[in-house]
């Protein structure tokens, strides 16, 4: 312990961060180690950067041309056509060349759930939780297609053990549980406004998952994507776990993205009005790309087409397709995804060791979005569908996108 107390001394001091070791002598062993497995696994160097970074206006969408980009509307393909990707879909499914992927390692804050929002209940008549009825959705797929689908679950530091508690408390919700892998993506330590790293008790840094976008680099880190490889998977959907009606095992969505040439797919579907608070796809220098609502002008967000569309109507859902392949290409020499500032209230120990509820924001959080992964392709198969079939949202407490209207939305869907 003395040689790495060592070196997590002069990396704190390297990096003017010396106040995480401030009440180091108070702790007990087992925290002192703990803490210094904090501070030996920060990467300073990327942490210094970000606070130099954050509170600026993100780059990469500077003086890039914005155009409307193509997509196939669902609705107006025809039974027939459907018909024939779903068997497509079925086929590979079958051949056990898909995987699901659901990405659970959020915080949850809004939601204010005291444990993983997947175990979340929202209050159905069947009082299943979200991990239960996506469970469910692959349960039935793989029983249609005479093939169990793998299912990865990624989880953080934070709700891994409360998650994998979870699943052995619910017997894997009946699902072949060597179909199920967990893996944890990575963390990055939260900043306050004077660059300094935020101590949340006298031997913990506080530190927060670094975004869906963390992804790719955890499904390297932790083996994942060489599962993959080695079970033959050529289709990876990935989606969140808190949208109930998320369909995570769509065959004819498989269909449409593996016929349409394109390594990458994504579902949409159209933004309610002009300035709904969603992202929106459209084509950035030519390569597929996802507009944060926050920054649309009001003339982008407003523009129609001849027929009275929306130009730039098509919300991400965070229900996207990879071709194994795209993974290979998001861990190569591209350096790597950008990471998005956000400004979060969060409780830290000041100089003489107690701790602080702050009344208003007063950190940096950093993280990593998916779809800023869409840019390193050169097209995209968008299939847009319908909202009341397909997203049901869990973010908030109460009101908009919360468990109530979730409930409603999952209850006046056709396909649960
Ligand atoms: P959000 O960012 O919308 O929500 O994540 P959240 O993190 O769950 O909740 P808040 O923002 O703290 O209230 C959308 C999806 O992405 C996953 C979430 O678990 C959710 O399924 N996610 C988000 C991760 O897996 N890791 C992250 O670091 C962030």
């Amino acid at each position: 312990m003395e040689k790495n107390y060592e070196k997590a001394y002069a990396l704190t001091k390297k990096y003017g961060q010396e106040h995480l070791l401030s009440f180091y002598d108070e702790l007990n062993d087992d925290v002192k180690a703990a803490l210094l497995e904090q501070i030996l696994n920060i990467d300073f160097e990327l942490s210094c950067e970000l606070y130099k970074n954050a509170g600026q206006a993100s780059d990469i969408s500077e003086g890039g041309k914005v155009e409307p980009i193509g997509y196939k509307d669902k609705a107006l393909l025809g039974e027939d056509v459907l018909k024939v990707y779903a068997e497509k879909g079925n086929a590979l499914m079958s051949d056990g060349r898909f995987a699901a992927v659901t990405m659970a390692g959020g915080q949850g804050t809004r939601l204010g759930h005291n444990g993983p929002k997947g175990t979340y209940d929202i209050g159905l008549p069947s009082h299943e939780s979200l991990f239960a009825i996506q469970c469910r959705r692959l349960k039935t797929q793989s029983e249609k297609c005479g093939k169990t689908i793998p299912w990865y679950i990624m989880t953080s530091r934070e709700n891994d053990a409360a998650t994998k508690a979870f699943f052995e408390e619910h017997d894997y919700f009946g699902y072949d549980r060597d179909y199920i892998k967990f893996f944890v993506q990575s963390m990055l330590p939260m900043i306050d406004f004077d660059g300094k790293i935020v101590l949340e008790s006298k031997g913990k840094i506080k530190e927060g998952a670094d975004g869906h976008g963390g992804l790719f680099s955890a499904m390297i880190k932790n083996g994942i994507y060489d599962d993959m490889k080695a079970k033959g998977i050529k289709w990876i959907f990935v989606g969140g776990i808190d949208n109930v009606l998320l369909k995570l095992c769509d065959p004819a969505f498989l269909g449409f993205v593996d016929e349409s040439g394109c390594g990458i797919g994504a579902k949409s579907l159209v933004k309610r009005d002009a300035r709904e608070k969603v992202g929106v796809f459209c084509l950035m220098d030519g390569k597929p790309y996802v507009i944060e609502y926050t920054e649309v002008s009001d003339e982008m967000a407003e523009a129609r087409d001849e027929n009275g569309e929306f130009l730039y109507g098509d919300a991400h859902i965070l229900c996207n397709m990879f071709n194994i392949s795209a993974f290979e290409k998001m861990t190569g020499d591209f350096g790597g995804l950008p990471y998005h500032t956000a400004i979060k209230k969060t409780n830290f120990v000041n100089g003489d060791g107690e701790i602080v509820v702050p009344d208003k924001p007063n950190a940096y959080k950093f993280e990593a979005f998916i779809f800023d992964a869409f840019k390193y392709f050169d097209s995209m198969a968008i299939l847009r569908v319908e909202r009341s079939e397909e997203f049901a949202p869990v973010k908030n407490k109460d009101g908009e996108d919360s468990p109530a209207t979730a409930r409603e939305l999952f209850m006046n869907a056709v396909d649960k």
